[in-house]
Formats: structure tokens, sequence, C-alpha cells
């Protein structure tokens, strides 16, 4: 998603600009052209020649701006030259400046010289960023088409305190850019309610042990982070996930189960309110037939355990769909991905199912790439990948568009 790609990163004056150099590092590892315009302030924390390195690239300050040895205006050469911008960290100063249009530097020229889309990674003080002035300035902005917004989260600041104001991390910001690289910044989603579900569920023999499967949640999240940078209303239903994980996602409302009955539950509560449903977990397809609320010691552990079967929600929810609401399953699948994937498809009365060979390298559980084949009731097949997961997410959400 990133080879190729033209990325300018303007670095505001805050502490968190040395976050930005292991970003501005990731993207040019990946292939991406990365350019750095560093504000004065931002050259108080890092310099220049950070950057350029990082680059391979010459990073541009005011003094260049000023310098009368471009054949052509340089914010207008860097702004003709950007697929897309971020800002990182932006601050109150620069913050201001984009929400009333002004320019008075090369970085806010070049924002204005140029019609990419822009992320905003805000990072000040906590009242700094609770200023009415400052929020009154970050809510301008958002009006505007252009600019993209990740962050501020809570955490500990420089300052000692915790609180908002702490800047995105790296890969969230590095997602959302590959987000508006794929999309070009259009919202193609705005105005849809989707319904994902992800991760693998437990099913527990009593408080200590459980029945379950590797599923890590990636494929189910990449998605949720996809639709929300694609501006979709995101509910995602997930069964145990890495906390870490879960902290990168922004604006997407976060329902924890545990257990299959559970996921089941809110999937029922949620779906009538979706246009899309998404059910990329992976749930367990049996559970322990008995329940212990006490830890069983080991010699009562039954030498064969009875199993229960655990609904088929995607299939119940086939049952309920309603003719505007389009319902996606996964199919996990190991040698003929194929006919399983197409007979799941009708049986469970899907619009599309996303068949993935978890016995290929490149693919299924846990790590951050994926392949599978994309196939739809109306008998369209389209291989995705292997490539990222969030890759394979924006293909997925555009192959239901
Ligand atoms: O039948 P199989 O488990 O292979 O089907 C996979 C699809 O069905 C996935 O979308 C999965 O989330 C869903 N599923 C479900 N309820 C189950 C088992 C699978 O919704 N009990």
């Amino acid at each position: 998603m990133l080879e190729g790609k033209r990325v300018l990163i303007g670095v505001g004056g805050g502490i968190a600009a040395y976050k930005v150099c292991d970003l501005v590092s990731t993207l040019a590892k990946a292939g991406a052209a990365v350019q750095a315009v560093l504000t004065d302030g931002a050259q108080q924390f890092v310099t220049p020649l950070t950057f350029a390195t990082l680059c391979r690239h010459p990073a541009y300050t005011d003094r260049d701006f000023w310098q009368p040895t471009h054949s052509r205006p340089l914010h207008i050469e860097l702004g003709e030259w950007a697929d897309v911008m971020a800002i990182a960290p932006l601050t109150a100063n620069t913050l201001a400046k984009l929400a009333y249009g002004l320019a008075d530097n090369l970085l806010t020229n070049t924002v204005l010289a140029s019609t990419c889309p822009v992320l905003l990674a805000p990072a000040m003080n906590t009242d700094m960023w609770q200023q009415q002035s400052v929020q009154r300035n970050w809510q301008l902005v958002q009006q505007d088409a252009r600019y993209h917004a990740v962050g501020p989260g809570a955490g500990i600041l420089a300052c000692d305190r915790v609180g908002m104001g702490r800047m995105a991390e790296p890969p969230q910001i590095l997602a959302h850019l590959q987000s508006l690289l794929y999309t070009g910044g259009h919202r193609d989603l705005a105005g849809r309610q989707i319904l994902i579900s992800t991760g693998g569920t437990r099913e527990y023999l009593d408080p200590v042990r459980f029945i379950g499967n590797p599923s890590t949640g990636k494929m189910g999240l990449a998605l949720a982070q996809a639709a929300a940078h694609r501006g979709a209303t995101v509910t995602l239903v997930h069964a145990p996930m890495e906390a870490g994980l879960l902290a990168s996602l922004q604006g997407v409302r976060l329902i924890p189960v545990v257990s299959a009955d559970q996921m089941r539950q809110s999937m029922l509560n949620y779906f009538p309110e979706a246009d899309w449903t998404i059910m990329a977990a992976a749930v367990a397809d049996v559970k322990p037939a008995d329940y212990s609320s006490q830890k069983l010691p080991k010699r009562s552990l039954p030498e064969v355990l009875p199993l229960a079967a655990v609904p088929d929600i995607v299939a119940e929810l086939g049952g309920l769909k309603q003719p505007h609401q389009r319902l996606v399953g996964f199919a996990a699948q190991t040698g003929d991905i194929l006919a399983p994937a197409l007979e799941k498809l009708k049986r469970k009365k899907l619009d599309a199912i996303v068949a993935n060979p978890v016995d290929q390298p490149d693919s299924g559980f846990g790590g951050d790439r994926n392949q599978a084949i994309f196939l739809d009731a109306q008998g369209r097949q389209a291989a995705i990948g292997p490539c990222s997961k969030l890759e394979m997410a924006h293909r997925v959400l555009t192959l239901l568009l």
C-alpha cells in the first residue's frame, strides 16, 4: 500500500516529534518516498538531519522556504508532489493556522498549496488541548473534508500529567495514512452502519479451562479500522484480544464478549441497525456440555469431554436479514477452499464470503498478512493478496460497495 507512494510529513514543535522519526523510518523502509518539512519549533526537538537521513531525502525548514535557489516555489513543488500529508505532532499553534487558513511558514503554505488528504495527529498538554479555543479550532478543521484526524489519546504526557493530549502511536498514524492512500481520502462509507465480529471465542469448562482457537482478531480489527477510516459508523463485537491491539482503534464502538453465546447475543442486539455485517470471528463450533463454576480438580476431569454445539451465529443472522442488509462471512479453510466456501455462502444465506486458506504461508491466524478468495451470491470471484490485513480489509469493503 506504500510502495512508490509520496508521503509528506509536516513536523510540529512538540516532544512527540521524536516518535515521528520512527514513523518516517517505517514509511521509507516500506518503499514510500518520504519528504519532511520541519517548523521552527520542531527543530528545537529534532533536527532536519535526523529526518533527511531517515527519508533519504532533504528535509525542509523555513530557511529553505525563503531561499531564492528553487526554480519553482518550494511550497508549490512540495504540495504538488505529495499523495498524502501528515502533520505530526500537530501543535495548538499550527492547528489554529489550519483552522483559519493562515500561511506564515513553509508547512502551512504547503498545506494551502496542495489538494491531497491531510492527516492530523495532535499532541499537547491536557490543559492546552482542553482550551475552548483549541477545541473550537479542532472542530473547525474537521468540517473540512480534506482533514482527517488521528488521536489524540489519553496517557502519560511529557509534562508528567496523565490525560488527553498524547499523540497517536506511529502504527496508528501509519494505518490511517495507508487508508488515505487507498481511498484518496474519500469517505465512501459515510452514513453506513457496519457491524463486525472478530477474535476467537472461548468456551469455558470451568473458570480456568476453555476450548478456543488461535485467532488474534487482527482481520476483524483491520476491517473495523478500514471502515472507520472511510467514514463508516462501526461496531466491533470482539472475543478476548490483546489490549494493545484494541487501543489502536479510534472511533469504533467496542463490545467485548467471551463465549459464542455472548457473541450471538451481542450480534443479535446490534444486527437490526447494521447496513453491513461482517462475521470475521472464529467462533468455536462446540462448547463443553457442562460448566463447573469451581475449578475442577485434575482427578475430576473427564477422560472424554462431552461437547455441545454452539449456535451458528451468521446462519441465524442470515435468516433475520432484511433486503437492505448485507451479510458477509469468513471461511477459514485448509485444502480446497472454494467448494466449502460456496456451500457456506448458500447454506448460511450470505451475500458474500471471504475464504482464506489458513494452511498457506502469509495467511490466516495471527500474522499481519493474509490472502483469500472473495465470493459473492452473484457468482463473482476475486482473489485478494497475499497482502496486509489492512489492505485485504479495504479490498473486501470496496468489493461490497
Ligand atoms: O461453518 P464455519 O465455521 O466454517 O463458517 C464460518 C463463518 O461462520 C464465519 O463467518 C464465522 O464467523 C461464522 N460462524 C458463526 N457461528 C458459528 C460458527 C461460525 O457465525 N458457530
